[in-house]
């Protein structure tokens, strides 16, 4: 039963959307498994750039069905807008399927998450302000709304009224904030109601029986192991699971289907909003790794933090996912420096670090201790195989294999489609 998984094996934004739309062709169903709009997933095909938030990477391919899974928080009006962008665009997205049982993110979710932001004022995790954070809170309360309740309008106005009464005593007495009125959000979403009820169906189901009759399941990660809400560096972590198992769950299959899990990690690596950052470069190595790299976010347009990569993380993505190949990407940005750096384990106050640090006190002391690179300085960016890439450069993506333990299956040189090595 052929299933993979992509996902990302660091702070997100590795170029899991390229990574998907390269797997996508040979793919029946690309299922987006968690996570809502707080991704942002780019696709460059030849001039065309596609930037995607929430409808999986499949979409660009007519022969494949993009899923969104249960693990996945929606904003509808969100997802219609990429529905329409994409028709714009001459690409078809009516193939979309959306779980049932997918929770909805309402306005008082976004509403919420700013002001929990603003609350925590210098602790502040540096949220997309989507309303991921609240939209999940819900779910694990039990009192959140899922997409099966936009089927019956009279149950989604009760469900609505019922959790805005609480809502809005914490928006008005604790944050002084004007309510808001759940006749307006329940008509807002009834509309969007009627657009979506064409593409709402039992994923899982869908799932099931394509897997029975051989058809190839992709799932699609957002976000990164390391900001998984169990795994990563919480609480600088968003509300779900995109290590593997939150795949399973996200999509509703079981462990037998999975035959390999992709960890997609890029050649440096980068994270945006606040939290530890062992390898962080804040200087001018780091800014040209930022301007090179172009890491500005597709969602918020945020300048991402940047820095050498780190090898006791990608470790620990290895195991906490069982990673079985990495797909490395943006190795082109390296081609710039002439000395490329990067970290084989951690020092502190408490000793040397192979593993990733449990405890957080040890992830902001430590100093990374450094395995040295000369640059290869030559343009990679025309590489179609492997015999392509100087053998500096081979050298270099031997170490990685060798000290994360596990296959490098793939290789980006650029950002567009065809920009791509199989090892
Ligand atoms: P995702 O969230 O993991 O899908 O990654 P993003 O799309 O947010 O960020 C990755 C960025 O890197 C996008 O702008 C991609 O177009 C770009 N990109 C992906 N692979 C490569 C590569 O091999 N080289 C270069 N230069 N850019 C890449
Ligand atoms: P993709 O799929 C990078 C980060 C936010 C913040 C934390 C919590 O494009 O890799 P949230 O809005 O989820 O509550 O924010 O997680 N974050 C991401 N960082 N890439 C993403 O997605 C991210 N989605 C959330 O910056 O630090
Ligand atoms: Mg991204």
């Amino acid at each position: 039963m052929p299933a993979t998984i992509v996902l990302g094996a660091q702070w997100g934004d590795e170029g899991k959307g390229r990574v998907t739309d390269f797997f996508a062709e040979d793919s029946d169903f690309v299922v987006r498994y968690q996570g809502g709009n707080n991704a942002g997933h780019t696709i460059i095909v030849g001039d065309q750039r596609i930037a995607l938030s929430l409808i999986p990477s499949g979409v660009l391919y007519p022969d494949c069905t993009p899923v969104i899974g249960s693990g996945c928080v929606i904003d509808p009006k969100v997802l219609l807008e990429e529905m329409d962008m994409l028709a714009g665009r001459g690409i078809d997205p009516s193939r979309l399927r959306i779980s049932a049982n997918a929770h909805l993110i309402m306005p008082y979710h976004r509403k919420l998450d700013l002001m929990l932001e603003r609350h925590l004022g210098s602790n502040r995790i540096g949220t997309t302000k989507r309303g991921i954070g609240p939209a999940y809170t819900d779910k694990f309360a039990r009192t959140g709304i899922r997409v099966q309740d936009l089927f019956d309008p009279d149950i989604f106005r009760a469900k609505v009224e019922v959790a805005l009464d609480e809502k809005n005593r914490v928006l008005t007495r604790i944050y002084n904030q004007i309510g808001l009125k759940a006749a307006e959000i329940a008509d807002e979403y009834l509309a969007y109601a009627e657009r979506l009820l064409p593409y709402v169906a039992d994923t899982a189901l869908l799932l099931w029986e394509g897997l029975e009759e051989g058809k190839k399941v992709l799932l699609e990660g957002a976000q990164g192991t390391l900001l998984d809400v169990d795994h990563g560096t919480y609480p600088f972590v968003t509300s779900s699971n995109p290590t593997a198992g939150g795949a399973l769950i996200g999509a509703g299959i079981g462990p037998g289907a999975i035959e390999e899990v992709v960890g997609v990690t890029k050649a440096y690596i980068s994270r945006v909003g606040t939290g530890p950052f062992p390898t962080e470069l804040d200087d001018e190595t780091g800014d040209r790794l930022i301007e090179l790299g172009g890491e500005y976010g597709t969602v918020t347009g945020r300048r991402r933090r940047c820095g050498w990569l780190d090898l006791v993380a990608l470790r620990y993505a290895v195991r906490v996912n069982g990673l079985t190949k990495l797909f490395i990407t943006k190795l082109d940005i390296l081609s710039n420096f002439q000395t490329i750096k990067v970290a084989v384990s951690y020092e502190s106050d408490d000793g040397a670090h192979v593993e990733f640090p449990r405890q957080h006190r040890v992830l902001y002391n430590c100093r990374p201790v450094y395995a040295t690179f000369e640059g290869w300085g030559a343009d990679i960016s025309a590489a179609r195989s492997y015999d392509d890439l100087p053998a500096s450069v081979q050298n270099y993506l031997g170490f990685i294999a060798d000290e994360a333990k596990t296959p490098i299956g793939w290789v980006s040189v650029g950002p567009e489609r065809s920009q791509l090595v199989t090892v």
